[in-house]
């Protein structure tokens, strides 16, 4: 079985090939961590993956996705982190890693996924490459000048920093989306003239500064990786084929991986239907390109699926968002519909398989244990 093969990425070795996806939880104070997180992210420590990757967080207050996103820029943020993390570490030593971003022009948003801009009392004025509003009733960027991305590449670098001080042994940067590293490589939100716009080695200079930096500012054996966009599903978007060369420049820079998703840069994208492993196929381009370890993401939806991705030597890994927020033991049921029987957390002992009459029942698919 390829799922519960060990990885190794960078100086991190992870028992199993299923990350949980990083995924906003707009239930952060002030860019604090709460309770919520605690038990959001401590039920995916729990969960049987090999990886769990929190939410992006901004390494800025105006790069947070919404006013409710968490933030790595202050003290009291590294210091409820440093709890957080401590807590899980008591009952699980599941590898915890965490998605550092900032949002540029598609913040501040009102939170929850409404796709609206938040309201102006709780907003903040964005910045991008490119003066141009990622929706019509979005306000429009101020462009950074390079004191402002100095500033931000120095700020990716100083949250990379509490993030390992915190306990965090993975950074992933979030080059996807549309949020700032991804529109800058993206020509649809990034029209600059300078030395960050027009040619792909261009456009790739800040998410590969922000790489630098912060791979400098690692310590030794903490993994890092970034989530980029295999496709803007938009014309004159970035293409599978730039997604490659920048995951090779990725590679050549120190980054242990790569997890493609999709989407985000334009207000005329044309997502294809999600159907399940819509995305898969720009990983496997990736993964080809690059030779980068690569993670593929969305709508993975059963443990057979995610094996057949692996077997067939599409990705490395399979990242987990909404089918692990259903069942935040959908890892472990995964492996063991597969065959395998992963270790239990004490205390749920007596629910397991090969102990339980009714696990039969309730996964039909796990088959004779
Ligand atoms: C509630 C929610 C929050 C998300 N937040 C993030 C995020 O913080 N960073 C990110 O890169 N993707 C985020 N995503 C995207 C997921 O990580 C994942 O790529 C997407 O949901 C597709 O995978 P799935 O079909 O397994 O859910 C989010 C998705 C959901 C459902």
């Amino acid at each position: 079985m390829h799922l519960d093969t060990p990885i190794t990425l960078g100086g991190l070795t992870l028992p199993n090939r299923i990350a949980i996806s990083p995924m906003c939880q707009y239930s952060a104070v002030d860019g604090v961590v709460q309770p919520w997180h605690s038990m959001h992210l401590g039920s995916m420590a729990i969960s049987g993956a090999g990886l769990v990757i929190a939410e992006a967080t901004g390494v800025l207050p105006e790069g947070r996705i919404s006013p409710h996103c968490p933030g790595l820029w202050s003290d009291a943020q590294e210091a409820a982190l440093t709890r957080l993390i401590a807590g899980i570490r008591a009952y699980s030593d599941t590898p915890l890693g965490i998605q550092l971003g900032h949002a540029g022009r598609k913040a501040p948003a009102e939170g929850f996924d409404s796709g609206r801009p938040a309201p102006p009392e709780l907003g903040w004025p964005t910045v991008g490459p490119s003066d141009i509003a990622p929706q019509e009733d979005w306000p429009s960027p101020r462009p950074l000048d390079e004191e402002g991305i100095a500033r931000i590449v120095e700020a990716f670098a100083a949250a990379a920093r509490r993030a390992t001080r915190a306990g965090m042994t993975l950074i992933e940067l979030h080059g996807a989306h549309g949020y700032l590293l991804s529109a800058f490589l993206s020509p649809l939100a990034n029209r600059r003239t300078d030395r960050f716009g027009g040619s792909l080695e261009n456009r790739m200079r800040l998410p590969l500064m922000v790489a630098d930096a912060v791979r400098a500012a690692l310590p030794e054996g903490v993994t890092m990786g970034m989530r980029i966009n295999g496709t803007d599903h938009a014309e004159g978007g970035i293409t599978p084929d730039e997604a490659g060369t920048l995951a090779v420049a990725l590679r050549e820079a120190g980054l242990d991986y790569v997890c493609v998703s999709a989407g985000g840069n334009s207000r005329h994208q044309q997502i294809p239907p999600t159907v399940p492993g819509y995305q898969v196929g720009l990983a496997e381009e990736v993964r080809r390109r690059s030779g980068l370890p690569t993670m593929a993401v969305g709508m993975i939806l059963t443990g057979r699926q995610a094996e057949d991705i692996l077997a067939e030597g599409r990705a490395d890994m399979v990242a987990i968002g909404r089918a692990a927020l259903d069942d935040p033991r959908w890892p472990r049921h995964a492996l063991q519909s597969l065959g395998a029987r992963p270790d239990y957390p004490r205390p749920y002992w007596r629910s397991g398989p090969d102990i339980w009459r009714g696990y039969a029942a309730v996964h039909p698919e796990a088959g004779p244990g």
